[in-house]
């Protein structure tokens, strides 16, 4: 089997440090794109860029990763990557790109932008689409099989059509905010207006500098609105939602790692009417485990045309411009925004 020459450009938590989390290891296999290139059998895990010489030393020390050094030109030389994995925080990645000659496809972390910054994303869209580069953004639920079949129906079979959301988030808008808002969107459908529903206030302990959060509604191409709230994650975390079928209820909670559906029964107070009965529920068996790993099976497939990638680029700029309308919706003391 020939093997993808893969280039990990920035080599902090989302590349390796999560990998070191014994709670997080008991939920998933692969928490780190360095643990998915170091199993992989499509890529050649070659080379590490970081300015931080402390995570070069991980990066050979721990995962005996041959070629690391700070200088990306050299190291891009030197490895001559056909795959790039952008796990920097934003900013800078369309000129990483602009640096290696030979990519056939890229996966970078989310956000595409740093909060209140606009151009890099649309700078790397655009030379990914002049040089034919697929280009995936981790936004990990869209690679989980279980989540995958959810969207691909699966709601609509277990709980009907969908009347009411809710959902929450923390850590920022554009950090845990976007992830919330692209899984609403791959299980529900498009967004076609939003609204903010209070002011935003940073969000201090978040790790975007600048990201604030603030609750807000989507409301849905098929009509209905799911309101978002954030939470502090001082006091504990939770990134998840609750969705009100026509037939039934359907939660996932503890950050994805738990997904539930309800029936709908005898209404135990009323004759004649129905209720969904939240005292059961059903849980569906989890599959987080290897969503990262599946997202490199994507990457592999995407790089030599093989399939088309399951979180483009494309999609993931519709989450970001959602963020810009929350925040515009904020400013203007609450208006409703279409989503063109
Ligand atoms: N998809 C997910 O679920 C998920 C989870 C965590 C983080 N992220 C995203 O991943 C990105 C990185 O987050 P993190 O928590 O790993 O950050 P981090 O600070 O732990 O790691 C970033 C690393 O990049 C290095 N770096 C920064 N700028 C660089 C540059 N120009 N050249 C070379 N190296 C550079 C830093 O030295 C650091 O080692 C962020 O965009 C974050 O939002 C995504």
């Amino acid at each position: 089997m020939t093997t993808l020459r893969a280039l990990i450009v920035g080599f902090g938590q989302v590349a390796s440090g999560l990998s070191n989390d014994p709670r997080m290891a008991a939920h998933f296999k692969y928490a780190s794109h360095a643990s998915v290139l170091a199993d992989h059998p499509a890529f050649d895990w070659q080379g590490v860029v970081d300015s931080n010489t402390a995570a070069l030393d991980n990066a050979r020390n721990t995962w005996k990763v041959p070629l690391c050094g700070t200088d990306l030109g050299r190291m891009a030389a030197e490895v001559r990557p056909e795959i790039a994995v952008l796990a920097t925080p934003p900013g800078g990645r369309a000129d990483m790109i602009d640096r290696m000659p030979d990519l056939k496809a890229v996966l970078v972390e989310k956000p595409l932008d740093a909060p209140g910054e606009n151009g890099d994303g649309a700078r790397l869209a655009a030379i990914a689409a002049e040089r034919g580069i697929p280009v995936i953004v981790n936004y990990w639920r869209r690679s989980d099989r279980l989540f995958r079949n959810l969207a691909a129906g699966g709601v609509a079979a277990s709980i009907g059509r969908a009347q009411a959301v809710s959902a929450l988030y923390g850590n920022g808008l554009a950090n845990n905010g976007g992830h919330l808002i692209d899984f609403l969107r791959m299980l529900l459908g498009a967004v076609v207006a939003v609204q903010a529903l209070g002011p935003a206030k940073p969000a201090a302990a978040g790790p975007l500098a600048g990201d604030v959060q603030l609750p807000f509604a989507l409301t849905f191409a098929e009509g209905f609105v799911a309101t978002v709230q954030p939470l502090d994650f001082a006091h504990y975390r939770e990134v998840g939602m609750d969705i009100w079928g026509e037939r039934g209820r359907l939660t996932i909670l503890q950050e994805g790692l738990v997904t539930r559906t309800y029936p709908m029964t005898g209404n135990r107070g009323l004759s004649g009417e129905r209720e969904i009965d939240c005292d059961t529920g059903e849980v569906l068996e989890t599959t987080v485990s290897d969503a990262l790993f599946r997202m490199y099976d994507n990457l592999a497939d995407a790089a030599v045309g093989r399939a088309e990638p399951w979180s483009p680029l494309a999609s993931a700029a519709v989450n970001e411009r959602i963020v810009d309308l929350i925040l515009r919706s904020a400013a203007e003391g609450g208006s409703r925004l279409t989503v063109d």
